[in-house]
């Protein structure tokens, strides 16, 4: 039966939260050995397993010694049963995904900021290029994972091809530079000796809206990669692929594990990692292997055969009918658990692909590109980087599964777990999961924090009903709006007084002041 939000649910046998935290406590203390580099339960291990495991704290050789000392950082994996969550938890998740979507998808209001732009751009390049050329947009503003915080991806191409070899790159690169600069753009930075050399910018449209970009002299891999996302996101309906892509890319931007140039990775790597997950689902995928269906031909561009099945989708392909919630969280239980020693994540074949296949071995994680098949979206990954990746997977997974965050969030609001967490407090409550995720690994936030009202006005939902004797009517948001005056921010999102984090053991929380605030 679908549950109403504010209805009150009967407690019922519940060992969730508390209790739970107390077994998984214990279970964490009985981890003595190391296997795989992975702290494990002895508990969990046959008596020929401990022989060939090694006791925590004295492995072998010293890179690998240190590379266990780091891996020892990563919680164990504990099986966490889902019979005692709330009948309606997934729908909660579901939606605080749907509605960071809506809020914060590329609006038409944007892509006529990034028109205006691309516009702009073709007149200033005009001017210092005479030559026939084109700019096309790639990445996040047209593969369907765009938001109002992307940036702006252009490639500059030819018209006619053979004029790429009458002048150099590195001087190609100077003139776009100059010319952006003549016409008035600022930040602008050209980086010639980049693989894919770019000329960064930024520019306020006529709104007012600042847009940064990179033009990419000839990126005819991201192009075509492009073109393959924006298609897979055709093969689900009501966006889900897109709601997902960007939740995560939102998830990982909070862990501080979404950005390349970091040594963690690119957003386009996370996306990889959502279709292979999808792709493998189990027992039904959500979505098929776009490289693999159709009258399959080869077209080889630069070496690598780019074809895809670019047809549109055939109706109701997929049986499939887990919610965008559902797969958020099965998403963290997959890599959570994802042999990162063996295998290599790829979305261009149904069967599996290992390190050993790809002579990637050396390598802790392996992501293949779909079209440049040498090409590892996560080779620049290194060790403490592979370890906070993992961490964040894992800790998100027990932050979810555990429902830890949901406990303290209704508890702060003097609700408790039987529940339904309130339509207006699902941004607040999207904030304190991707802050918890945040504070509970550890990362310290690099910028200011915006203080921020996220629901200025009290909702009708908000208004606890009368007790009847019969339903009994209340939302997490009553205390919210007792203590903020309807400004109904995360608990976790907010800072204490001190100007610390949100997050801490829950006595210390309950001290935070409540103003809504959010990381940037
Ligand atoms: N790209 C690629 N290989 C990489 C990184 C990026 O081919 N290792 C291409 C992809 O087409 C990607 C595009 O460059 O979509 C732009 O990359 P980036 O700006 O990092 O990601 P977006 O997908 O645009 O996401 P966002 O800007 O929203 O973070
Ligand atoms: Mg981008």
């Amino acid at each position: 039966k679908r549950l109403k939000i504010g209805t009150y649910i009967p407690p019922k046998e519940n060992k969730q939260s508390k209790e739970l935290a107390v077994e998984i406590k214990k279970e964490k203390k009985k981890v003595e050995f190391v296997k795989n580099g992975k702290p494990v339960n002895a508990t969990s291990l046959d008596a020929d397993e401990k022989k060939e495991i090694v006791p925590e704290g004295k492995s072998g050789g010293k890179g690998k010694n240190n590379f266990e000392k780091l891996m020892k950082e990563i919680p164990p994996i504990i099986e966490i049963p889902r019979d005692d969550w709330p009948s309606f938890y997934i729908e909660e998740i579901d939606r605080v995904i749907n509605r960071s979507y809506e809020i914060e998808k590329l609006s038409d209001e944007r892509q006529a900021n990034l028109d205006e732009v691309q516009t702009k751009l073709r007149q200033a390049i005009q001017m210092k290029v005479p030559q026939g050329f084109r700019l096309d947009a790639f990445g996040s503003s047209v593969n369907g994972f765009g938001s109002i915080r992307s940036d702006f991806d252009v490639c500059f191409r030819y018209i006619d091809n053979e004029e790429k070899d009458k002048v150099t790159t590195k001087r190609m690169i100077k003139s776009i530079s100059r010319a952006l600069h003549r016409a008035g753009f600022g930040n602008v930075m050209p980086i010639a000796n980049a693989k894919v050399p770019i000329v960064k910018f930024s520019m306020k449209t006529n709104s007012g809206e600042e847009i940064e970009g990179d033009i990419s002299y000839y990126n005819d891999r991201a192009l075509h990669n492009t073109r393959l996302l924006s298609r897979y996101c055709s093969w689900t309906k009501d966006n889900l692929l897109s709601k997902l892509g960007m939740f995560i890319k939102k998830w990982a931007k909070q862990c501080e594990i979404g950005d390349a140039s970091m040594g963690s990775l690119s957003s386009y790597a996370y996306i990889i990692l959502l279709i292979h997950f999808l792709q493998q689902l189990q027992p039904a995928p959500l979505l098929p292997v776009l490289q693999e269906m159709g009258d399959k031909e080869e077209i080889m561009k630069d070496g690598w055969d780019v074809y895809f099945c670019d047809e549109e989708p055939t109706p109701n392909w997929s049986s499939c009918n887990l919610s965008v919630g559902e797969l958020f969280i099965q998403f963290l239980d997959y890599y959570a658990k994802y042999d990162w020693q063996n295998e290599v994540v790829q979305i261009r074949q149904m069967g599996p692909l290992t390190k050993a296949d790809k002579k990637w071995t050396s390598k802790k994680m392996c992501i293949e590109d779909p079209f440049v098949l040498d090409h590892n979206l996560g080779g620049r990954v290194g060790n403490q980087m592979f370890v906070t990746i993992l961490k964040s997977f894992v800790i998100t997974r027990e932050i979810f599964f555990t429902l830890s965050e949901r406990d303290l969030f209704l508890e702060n609001f003097g609700g408790d777990k039987d529940y339904v967490i309130a339509e207006e407090n699902n941004v607040g409550y999207g904030i304190a999961l991707l802050s918890r995720c945040r504070s509970t690994l550890g990362v310290v936030p690099r910028v200011p924090i915006r203080q921020r009202n996220i629901n200025p006005r009290p909702s009708r939902n908000s208004v606890p009903a009368q007790n009847t004797g019969v339903e009994h009517q209340k939302t997490a948001s009553r205390k919210t709006d007792a203590i903020t005056g309807g400004g109904g921010g995360g608990k976790s999102g907010g800072v204490n007084n001190k100007g610390g984090r949100g997050g801490g053991p829950p006595n210390e929380r309950k001290q935070e002041q409540i103003t809504g605030v959010e990381h940037q």
